[in-house]
């Protein structure tokens, strides 16, 4: 239809990197995208901290994995033992995606009594992360096991501002192509309904 729904649809999670590390320009224009997402009252309530630094990467995959072992889930006791997961994929550029918890909302969402509305503007931040990478050819990641990791005191080396929660990470790198992406898991039909 057009190069945005091209990009959409060809965007996929990337697990496998190059280790060369992303040109500057490149991330300073995939960051200016995530603050160009929409969010409730316009507060731009996120903050994002873009660590490239390898030995601290290693370091918080060593904890994810210690405190995956430790989980009551299964499918984290095997992925935590394993010798080839890397909760971040090798990636040589991590962003960690906060929210300030002070910007409110005068309505809470419906169904709940949330009164601010960061997370899902985090969110919206963070598919505009994930749609830039893939319009530059870079690769991407939505994670969300680093919850584990923000669980921890040592969540504290982040520098995260105070009052910020943080929420996500994002992988960036360039795509190792030497094994193919596998293909879009087929799409879930019957998802709308009409009132016409
Ligand atoms: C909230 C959220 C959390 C996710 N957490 C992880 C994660 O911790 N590790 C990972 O490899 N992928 C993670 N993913 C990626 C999903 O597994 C992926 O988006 C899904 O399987 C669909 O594949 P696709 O992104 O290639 O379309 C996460 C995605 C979302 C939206």
């Amino acid at each position: 239809m057009n190069q945005v729904f091209d990009v959409i649809k060809s965007r996929r999670s990337v697990r496998r990197y190059l280790p060369k590390q992303i040109k500057e320009e490149e991330l300073n224009a995939i960051i200016e995208a995530a603050s160009y997402a929409p969010s409730g009252h316009n507060c731009q309530p996120w903050h994002f901290t873009i660590i490239q630094n390898k030995a601290l990467i290693e370091s918080m995959n060593k904890k994810i994995k210690q405190q995956m072992v430790l989980s009551s889930h299964d499918w984290a006791n095997r992925m935590g033992a394993s010798e080839q997961y890397h909760v971040f994929h090798h990636a040589p550029t991590v962003v960690i995606v906060s929210g300030d918890k002070t910007a409110t909302s005068p309505l809470p969402l419906a169904g709940t009594d949330i009164r601010y509305t960061p997370l899902v503007d985090c969110a919206a931040a963070i598919e505009n992360i994930l749609l830039a990478a893939e319009s530059l050819g870079i690769g991407s990641c939505w994670l969300g096991v680093v919850n584990l990791f923000f669980e921890l005191p040592e969540v504290k080396e982040l520098g995260i501002p105070d009052s910020y929660q943080p929420y996500f990470a994002v992988t960036l790198g360039y795509k190792d192509t030497s094994t193919a992406l596998q293909v879009a898991p087929k799409r879930r039909t019957g998802i709308v309904s009409y009132i016409r």
